[in-house]
């Protein structure tokens, strides 16, 4: 009788036990990856949660502290994605396109604001908007909403950039069912037969021609430069380098990066419950090109890219 009172108490102590356990589980993570993501404040903003809610959460809507102004096709997506992996980064998810766009620019700030995520106090918001970089009119712009905002450019070697610039635009002709020229026809002058710097995507990737007018309004050190390279090979240290740049503690580690074989990239994992890779639009198979025309096109950037590592103090193994 004594033995079986006695096992009818470890029973409820069991039952009960796993409940406590159970509950905190729940409790716990969720709060953790609400800490990790900004994911609930997303669906707060979406389901029109109440003032009150938010602010009990103490969730706020702020201006970014950072922006990730381009380059185009340098792996913007990627590095903001790998930034949110940090639990004081929030990202704004949509590129929103405020200084570049004038009607979006006309809108004011308030507007800017309210297309930002919600976010602790604590957190810092950054946004990518690639088309910022080439804009003219955004440097003075961003620098009338915040003078000393900090400021993340991630680049890749210019020809590559080039040709994956072109092979985004060449997929969505093909989705429309329209034909596009090959890429040698456009960077190369018909008449000339020097590159042809009236097309836009070679444009952008002579870095040096915006960055000088990024300069005329901003300080080297409110730059950081990152490898789009690297962060495709070995996201880690680039990334940490960013952490740095923000003066924000090291938190993004090997667990939160991982290769995935058939998607020849890094993917990333934010706990041990949700991790994602990015869509199929990143990391697209390029056209071969022409070796003699692409020696051209190195040849081109060369000077370009040599007045780049001088500017930036960032020297990369670009020919
Ligand atoms: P490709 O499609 O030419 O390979 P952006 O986000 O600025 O448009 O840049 C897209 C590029 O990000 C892709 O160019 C891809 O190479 C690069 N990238 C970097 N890290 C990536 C990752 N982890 N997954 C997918 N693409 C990544």
């Amino acid at each position: 009788m004594l033995f079986s009172q006695q096992q009818w108490l470890r029973q409820r102590f069991f039952v009960l036990g796993s409940l406590v356990l159970g509950s905190l589980f729940f409790l716990v993570i969720p709060l953790h990856t609400l800490q990790h993501k900004q994911a609930l404040g997303l669906k707060l903003h979406r389901r029109n949660s109440t003032k009150e809610q938010l602010r009990t959460l103490r969730l706020i809507k702020q201006l970014p502290r950072a922006i990730i102004i381009g380059v185009r096709k340098g792996g913007t997506r990627a590095l903001l994605e790998m930034l949110s992996l940090h639990p004081a980064v929030v990202k704004a998810s949509q590129e929103v396109h405020f200084f570049d766009n004038d009607k979006n620019y006309a809108c004011g700030v308030d507007w800017y604001l309210k297309k930002m995520p919600f976010s602790f106090p604590h957190q810092i918001t950054i946004e990518k908007s690639p088309a910022y970089f080439i804009t003219e009119e955004v440097p003075e712009r961003i620098f009338k909403m915040n003078s000393s905002i900090k400021l993340l450019l991630i680049v890749r070697e210019p020809t590559t950039r080039t040709v994956s610039d072109y092979t985004q635009v060449l997929e969505g002709k093909e989705h429309k069912n329209k034909t596009y020229n090959k890429f040698e026809e456009l960077v190369i002058d018909n008449n000339t037969c020097e590159v042809n710097t009236k097309y836009k995507a070679v444009r952008t990737s002579i870095y040096t021609k915006y960055l000088e007018h990024w300069l005329k309004f901003f300080p080297t050190e409110q730059f950081h430069i990152v490898d789009g390279d690297r962060l495709i090979t070995d996201p880690l240290p680039e990334l940490k380098l960013v952490e740095q740049f923000l003066n924000l503690p090291s938190r993004i580690s090997h667990y939160n990066l991982y290769f995935n074989a058939t998607r020849g990239f890094f993917c990333l994992r934010f706990n041990f419950m949700f991790s994602k890779c990015l869509a199929g639009s990143k990391g697209r198979i390029h056209p071969d090109v022409n070796p003699s025309i692409k020696e051209k096109l190195q040849r081109f950037f060369h000077p370009f890219n040599q007045k780049f590592y001088q500017i930036t103090g960032r020297t990369f193994n670009w020919p």
